[in-house]
């Protein structure tokens, strides 16, 4: 028999603050009417100066803890997927670990940019799984905002800051949990998307600073072209892996980088709207945490059934993209 993991909670946590498209055609040369029809995004949360992306990760770790009904003492493992940690090292895991006074549990981070959930989740699985941890915490989180420049109207429209996380528990039936991964990375992308400045190859100086290093670069039409054909691709792959088809899943719940890019998957796996969770429009893309961040809203609004088959589907820089299926544990908190 299988000992599989499951979600046996899910939450979330974003800044108050909203920055609008409105508030952008202030400062760069864009429009909300482009920015609306190019990517679906109509605001984003922004934390400001001060507060970091493990504050943030905090607060959704408290509240998985609280939805739970479990001290932060209980955790055993603290999984935390950024490519905003606060810094290089001490991990953002670590400074998690000590927030949320989580004295028990050890903890490190997964960089794998917006898919960098997923690559945590199945970490974080493996240690369910093996029969060594019984409650492993996987979150989500980054601060998008610290490395956007927002003089550069062909990133800075896109990003966000939010926070989500899961509790990953042995599951006592064996149908329900976390059914299988589909996770790949693909090096020559690197160049497309990256942040070039402040790690080994180019430390932090006064040319890394005058020449924007230290912002977020993509090249997003190269970008768009291979995140719309791999993250629809994966997403048919583990279905049929699983002899499963778009018939049967609840709800896809992808990565929100682009409405457009999540198009081209909700065409390829032919479902309707209604099953696909969307919220880049309130929050843009926050990376690591767009996946957590919709799977708990899309929980809490009571979409989800015991039993239902979820599928995630991602795309992020690296490249890396990747599928998960996943068949949820827990009670409808609305229909209760
Ligand atoms: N407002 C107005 N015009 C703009 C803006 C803006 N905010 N941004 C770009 N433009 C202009 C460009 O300058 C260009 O003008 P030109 O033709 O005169 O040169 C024109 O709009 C078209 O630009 P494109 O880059 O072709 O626009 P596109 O339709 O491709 O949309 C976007 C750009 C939204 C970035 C898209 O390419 C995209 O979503 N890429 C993928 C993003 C993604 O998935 N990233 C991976 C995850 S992120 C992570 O891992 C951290």
């Amino acid at each position: 028999m299988v000992r599989r993991a499951y979600i046996s909670a899910s939450s979330h946590w974003v800044p108050e603050k909203v920055l609008t498209n409105f508030d952008l055609e202030k400062l760069v040369d864009t429009t909300d009417e482009w920015i609306r029809t190019r990517t679906g995004i109509e605001e984003r949360r922004i934390l400001g100066a001060g507060k970091a992306t493990s504050d943030m990760a905090a607060e959704a770790v408290k509240a998985l803890c609280k939805q739970r009904g479990i001290d932060p003492k209980e955790i055993d493992v603290i999984v935390v997927a950024t490519v905003t940690p606060d810094m290089f090292f001490p991990s953002t895991a670590n400074l998690v670990q000590e927030k949320v006074g989580a004295k028990n549990a050890w903890s490190f981070d997964v960089a794998a940019a917006c898919s960098g959930f997923l690559f945590g989740l199945n970490i974080g699985a493996q240690f369910v799984q093996a029969g060594t941890h019984n409650k492993v915490v996987v979150v989500g989180a980054d601060k998008m905002t610290s490395i956007t420049n927002y003089r550069d109207r062909n990133t800075c429209v896109l990003f966000g800051d939010a926070a989500g996380a899961v509790l990953l528990e042995p599951s006592e039936d064996d149908d329900i949990g976390l059914l299988d991964f589909m996770l790949h990375s693909d090096g020559s992308g690197a160049e497309y998307l990256m942040l070039k400045g402040g790690g080994s190859l180019n430390p932090a100086s006064l040319e890394t600073i005058a020449n924007d290093w230290h912002f977020i670069y993509q090249d997003g039409k190269s970008v768009f072209k291979f995140a719309v054909t791999k993250m629809a691709e994966v997403a048919v792959n583990i279905l049929e892996r699983n002899n499963y088809s778009g018939k049967d899943i609840k709800m896809l719940i992808p990565h929100q980088a682009n409405l457009r890019i999540i198009d081209g998957t909700v065409k390829r796996l032919g479902i309707d709207y209604d099953k696909v969770m969307i919220n880049i429009n309130k929050y843009g893309n926050t990376t690591a945490a767009t996946i957590p961040l919709a799977l708990s809203e899309a929980y809490q609004q009571g979409k989800l059934d015991k039993g239902d088959l979820v599928l995630f589907a991602t795309f992020g820089g690296g490249f890396t993209w990747g599928s998960g299926l996943v068949r949820w544990g827990l009670d409808n908190p609305v229909k209760k």
